[in-house]
């Protein structure tokens, strides 16, 4: 057991500014600062965060507290999780059972997923290959800033670019391997994603787990329309919801969630200002995602594709949250629409009001 000094010690240690301004837009407000509450909808803000007392509360809802209630209630976890994460963030050395081991194992992958993704971001912002797909994702309603916000990238057209950056950043050969970006045949080792946009998959801390890559030329029924990551020591498909981490502040807000079927939708979606939007990519929804929802709200939209594969998948969906007691709304586009066509047909406000 941890005793009430080493607590007291942990919240002492933390800076309580740079912990909620994870969560919140914080500006100064005399000696503290204030931002809009993150547990309740309001337009003026009523969250104060006091770096001396170690307090962050809403003087609307009442909710938080000190660091660690703040981040139970922000994230839904134990306080045995927000102590030990605190104490991690403070360098402090608990003795606490927890998987804090793995946390640390898989940092090493986390560090080599962000350098691929920044090798995929500069590729594509930053060289001439990636002006066509720039082009491309331009076309299709994406703009610079929308990149920017879901990290999108572009793998090379060469074989084995990425394998030689990995290697240069002292990455083993294993290492990528274990994480579905390498491969290796005869001829040596090879990239497994080329010539696709990049979409990288965040777990709900915002870690890389793995990406999907999406073909932006040539367009043809023998290639796959999107690649993903193999199941890898961090990339389990079926406890991964696409854009989780950028949604849980907004999930929270409005309490819902707005559950899409594919990457576009939720990035059309999150556009036309429904940020509380995620995907379960393709696959049909799993228990374990519905539970990992449920740990931010109880309220589940779904907005498939309009069309009979949407349906059925809708079906199977409501079964599953209404197995977890979750209240639910379905969304049926006409046409056989999906919602980046329908933002695209009609537009974004024509979309946030049907
Ligand atoms: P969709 O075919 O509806 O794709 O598949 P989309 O999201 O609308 O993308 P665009 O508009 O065609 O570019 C839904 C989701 O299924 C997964 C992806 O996660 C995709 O977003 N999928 C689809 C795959 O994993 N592989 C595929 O070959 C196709
Ligand atoms: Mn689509």
């Amino acid at each position: 057991m941890i005793n009430r000094d080493e607590i007291d010690k942990i919240i002492d240690s933390t800076d309580i500014v740079s912990l909620v301004s994870e969560y919140v837009t914080l500006e100064k407000a005399g000696k503290n600062y204030r931002g809009l509450c993150p547990f309740h909808n309001e337009k003026t803000p009523s969250f104060s965060v006091s770096p001396d007392k170690k307090i962050a509360k809403c003087m609307g809802c009442g909710k938080g507290g000190n660091p660690i209630t703040f981040l139970m209630e922000i994230k839904n976890v134990t306080f045995n999780e927000a102590l030990s994460e605190l104490a991690i963030k403070s360098g402090i050395k608990i003795d606490l059972k927890l998987p804090t081991k793995k946390v640390d194992n898989n940092a090493k992958y986390y560090k080599i997923m962000e350098l691929s993704q920044n090798f995929y971001s500069h590729n594509l912002l930053a060289t001439k290959s990636g002006e066509i797909a720039i082009e491309y994702l331009h076309k299709r309603g994406i703009d610079d800033e929308t990149i920017k916000m879901f990290d999108i990238g572009l793998s090379s057209n060469k074989p084995d670019v990425l394998y030689n950056v990995l290697k240069e950043s002292k990455i083993i050969e294993l290492d990528m391997i274990d994480l579905g970006l390498v491969n290796k045949n005869d001829k040596g080792f090879y990239d497994l994603f080329t010539r696709r946009i990049m979409f990288p998959i965040k777990d709900e801390n915002a870690n890389i787990v793995g990406f999907s890559g999406r073909i932006y030329q040539g367009e043809d029924a023998s290639q796959p329309k999107y690649v993903n990551s193999p199941e890898t020591i961090i990339f389990k498909k079926r406890n991964i919801l696409y854009n989780l981490h950028n949604a849980i502040s907004d999930i929270r807000k409005k309490g819902r969630v707005i559950l899409h079927e594919g990457f576009m939708d939720v990035i059309a979606s999150s556009r036309s200002g429904n940020k509380e939007s995620v995907c379960s990519m393709g696959t049909a929804l799993t228990i374990e995602q519905v539970k990992l929802l449920k740990r931010y709200t109880n309220h589940a939209i779904i907005c498939y594709d309009g069309d009979k594969a949407g349906i059925k998948a809708a079906l199977k969906a409501i079964d599953l949250f209404t197995s977890a007691n979750m209240q639910i709304h379905l969304v049926l586009l006409p046409d056989g629409l999906d919602p980046d066509d329908y933002s695209k047909k009609y537009g974004h406000d024509a979309y946030l009001k049907y």
